[in-house]
């Protein structure tokens, strides 16, 4: 699960050539920190892969919307999936062009719709009836055509947590296809519309082949309904999704799906003699997922009375700062600095926790290793949806984050938050 950017050295865990002990040394721990190099192998992953059809691979911000990371991406040509006004702001403000720009989400308010007009973002992924007519009228009132396309939801069942899966009709996503054609319909006679494609994302870590074939299968028989009434398509947005290792998932690889999902659309525009549509994708977690850790260290150690009792391993990084294993029960390996164990470290099998008040603030279960206070271990597989998710709970100020460059220049991409941080919106009206 750790991209060859991150390697041994002298017994000691290194990220691109650089020793993440000196990392920790320097910004203090908790600490998150990025390859460059993993970053642009994973996406020249999706982006490289050989195939006639053109593609627009976009970088979902969610999975990490870091001003720096989103810098990197776009000077790869990355295009982005937005899903709020403030990840578009981030987008601009990191020097990303608005016209690659997909900008999805479930509920999208006025305010958001009209900020992507203005910024002519290269198309508004709408997933109801509502909020199509809205766009419309929005679009209208302001002289201008949105561009858009239909989320559809596939009712495909993505196989992986129940959260994180989209493409169910029982999910809040999209349009199943009846109401996706009336609203084809509508955008098609209203003239502040401009139908550019069609869209659809059925989860997320998901880890076989087999959902994204089928969710595409229904894509593109329904692009052939569009035909049928004269609509057609300049995209086709298949989402994203794609999986990665964290524990032993053997998902496809970036290439391998990409290969695959090309196959499928060039085979179906074969039979059918038509010319080939753009193909965008929208994918987080698998371009910046393994490129990340979240380095913490020991604060202290609480071994159980008796020998079936829990070890806690009460480490400085909490839920606030990784939320997946509360969340989700997500898996993240624990990786010790150094393999050499420090003076008078106690061989257990651990539960990691963190400070917080809740028995639900834990990072990892029962994992079998020799600690010390003041070690130091890597969270592996943080990148995405680490930080991006991380709080304030307890008023516990969010750790910084570093970029390791391919040349070893470690770079501050966010610093650690201080009080001042944590009451910078507040204030005590005069009189209480
Ligand atoms: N497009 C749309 C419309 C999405 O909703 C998402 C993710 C993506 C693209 C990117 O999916 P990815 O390629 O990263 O799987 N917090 C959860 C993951 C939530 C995903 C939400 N949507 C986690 O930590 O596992």
């Amino acid at each position: 699960m750790l991209p060859s950017a991150f390697h041994w050295r002298d017994q000691a865990l290194h990220c691109e050539g650089v020793s993440l002990a000196s990392i920790a040394q320097t910004y203090g721990t908790p600490v998150y920190v990025y390859s460059e190099t993993a970053i642009a192998q994973a996406y020249a992953g999706f982006a490289s892969v050989d195939s006639s059809i053109p593609l627009q691979v976009c970088y979902a911000v969610k999975a990490n919307p870091s001003l720096g990371i989103i810098r990197l991406l776009a000077g790869l040509g990355a295009g982005f999936d937005i899903v709020s006004q403030g990840e578009l702001q981030r987008v601009l403000t990191a020097g990303g062009n608005p016209a690659r720009v997909v900008f999805s989400g479930v509920g999208k308010t006025e305010e958001e719709l009209r900020f992507a007009l203005e910024q002519s973002v290269g198309c508004i992924n709408v997933e109801s009836l509502h909020e199509l007519q809205q766009l419309g009228d929005l679009a209208l009132a302001m002289g201008l055509t949105a561009p858009v396309s239909v989320r559809i939801n596939p009712d495909i069942d993505a196989q992986t947590h129940p959260y994180i899966s989209t493409g169910l009709k029982e999910n809040k996503f999209g349009l199943a296809l009846p109401q996706a054609l009336e609203a084809y319909r509508l955008a098609h006679s209203h003239p502040g519309l401009r139908i550019t494609g069609v869209d659809c994302h059925i989860g997320s870590q998901i880890t076989s082949l087999a959902p994204f074939l089928a969710a595409t299968d229904r894509v593109l028989a329904f692009v052939d309904c569009l035909a049928e009434e004269g609509i057609v398509l300049s995209h086709i947005d298949l989402g994203g999704g794609l999986g990665i290792c964290y524990h032993d998932e053997n998902p496809p690889t970036p290439s391998a799906l990409m290969q695959a999902l090309t196959n499928q659309v060039r085979q179906w525009a074969g039979t059918r003699a038509r010319p080939l549509p753009k193909l965008v994708f929208e994918f987080g977690r698998a371009i910046v997922g393994n490129a990340g850790l979240l380095v913490t260290a020991v604060t202290l150690l609480k071994p159980g009375a008796q020998a079936s009792d829990h070890n806690f391993a009460v480490m400085d990084a909490a839920m606030n700062d990784l939320m997946r294993p509360s969340l989700y029960g997500a898996w993240h390996a624990v990786i010790p600095l150094s393999t050499r164990p420090s003076a008078g470290a106690c061989q257990a099998a651990w539960d990691l926790v963190g400070p917080i008040c809740e028995s639900g603030d834990w990072l990892a279960k029962d994992r079998p290793m020799a600690l010390a206070p003041g070690d130091l271990v890597a969270f592996a597989s943080a990148g995405a949806y680490g930080s991006a998710m991380g709080s304030q709970y307890n008023s516990r100020p969010r750790p910084p984050e570093v970029l390791v460059r391919a040349n070893g220049q470690v770079l501050l991409l966010r610093r650690r938050e201080r009080f001042e941080d944590l009451i910078l919106t507040e204030q005590i009206p005069a009189g209480l």
